[in-house]
């Protein structure tokens, strides 16, 4: 039975765990450590990298062995050793990519180079072993994307951010708001008792007709109506980000819509929809999405928040599915700040330029 290794360090969360194919499909969790920096950055209101790279090396050497205790596995049980490579914060992808390659060497089993979006991707087929093709969407602090999932390593993006990330926009209108980082669970807490209809916030993009966003403009109007009403009450901050999160509702259910309409086109009806990242917690959201599912006839799965953030399970298993095909990576890999999923968007893009 395959095992496999996966340790994580690409943001502000380190991580390792070890995770088993399972013969009837997905993989069983032996183990998923998880050590989040937040306390160390929220001084700062976001990630510092220096502090990132440095908080990864005290702790991975300690959480790699909890993951390999905790799960009753010796290094040699192993069949393969894998690490996020990127996209992230080089500084932490160093660490990482060097702890796992030197595992790999010491312990002479195949290393795998996972990208860290590939391990969002396929997290579905871990918990619910769905099959290929699937629409995605992946929303975080620091990416906002729909794609296509038609294989490992095969994936077309429908669309992307032209600005902010999700996450990103939560967390900079919790700032401009004065809540605490991260601001994404503060402002869902506000919206809470907050009237959505109060502000006319725009709908950036909706409509359009290719799958992307663009949050920037959501974000200054936010801006604009809270230094117009300044001094800030309980109930205007409660308000506007209700206000705030309800657009940002409507924003995701239209851009997911178009999405599902280029995936009909080019390869069929999805297997589900799939929602990962951070802002899949947010209840809103999700009940949102729940909603546009029923009525589009999809199957939704939105994992369990442990899984939708930054996690060594979703390394491990993107690595058991790389192994699994013969994908193994050599000693020399290389980290990759960028690291886009797919390549030909990349490049379509570069050519533009
Ligand atoms: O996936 P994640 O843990 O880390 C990466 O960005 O890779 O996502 C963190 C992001 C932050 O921007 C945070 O504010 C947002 O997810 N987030 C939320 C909620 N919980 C976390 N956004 C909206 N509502 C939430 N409940
Ligand atoms: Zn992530």
């Amino acid at each position: 039975m395959m095992r496999v290794l996966g340790i994580e360090t690409t943001c502000d969360e380190t991580a390792a765990s070890v995770v088993q194919l399972r013969p009837s499909g997905g993989g069983d969790i032996l183990s998923n450590e998880v050590m989040s920096q937040i306390a160390e950055h929220a001084a700062y209101g976001g990630v510092v990298p220096e502090i990132a790279a440095r908080a990864h090396v005290d702790v991975l050497d300690h959480l790699i062995k909890r993951a390999l205790d905790k799960a009753g596995m010796k290094l040699s049980q192993l069949d393969g050793i894998a690490a996020a490579a990127g996209p992230g914060l080089v500084g932490g992808v160093i660490v990482g990519l060097t702890a796992g390659k030197a595992l790999a060497l010491a312990t002479r089993k195949p290393f795998l180079a996972v990208n860290h979006l590939e391990g969002h991707a396929l997290t579905a087929r871990l918990t619910d072993g769905i099959a290929f093709p699937y629409l995605l969407l992946l929303v975080s602090g620091g990416h906002t994307q729909l794609l296509a999932v038609k294989g490992v390593g095969d994936y077309v993006r429908l669309g992307t951010t032209l600005d902010d990330a999700v996450g990103e926009a939560f967390d900079k209108v919790a700032k401009m708001l004065g809540l605490p980082y991260p601001g994404g669970p503060q402002v869902e807490k506000q919206a809470l008792h907050g009237d959505p209809e109060r502000f006319t916030l725009p709908r950036p993009m909706m409509g359009r007709p290719n799958a992307d966003f663009s949050l920037s403009g959501l974000k200054t109007a936010v801006r604009i109506e809270a230094e117009r009403i300044s001094p800030l009450t309980k109930t205007d901050v409660a308000d506007l980000c209700a206000s705030f999160q309800a657009a940002i509702v409507d924003v995701l259910a239209d851009r997911i819509r178009v999405a599902l309409q280029r995936f009909e086109t080019q390869l069929g009806a999805p297997s589900a929809l799939v929602v990962a990242g951070g802002v899949a917690a947010n209840g809103a959201i999700r009940r949102a999405l729940s909603r546009f599912a029923g009525e589009a006839g999809l199957h939704l799965i939105v994992p369990s928040p442990v899984l939708c953030t930054d996690n060594g399970a979703m390394i491990a298993w993107a690595g058991i599915e790389r192994l699994g095909l013969g994908m193994i990576d050599d000693l020399t890999f290389a980290p990759r700040p960028r690291w886009p999923l797919d390549g030909k968007a990349e490049l379509s893009l570069n050519g533009k330029a």
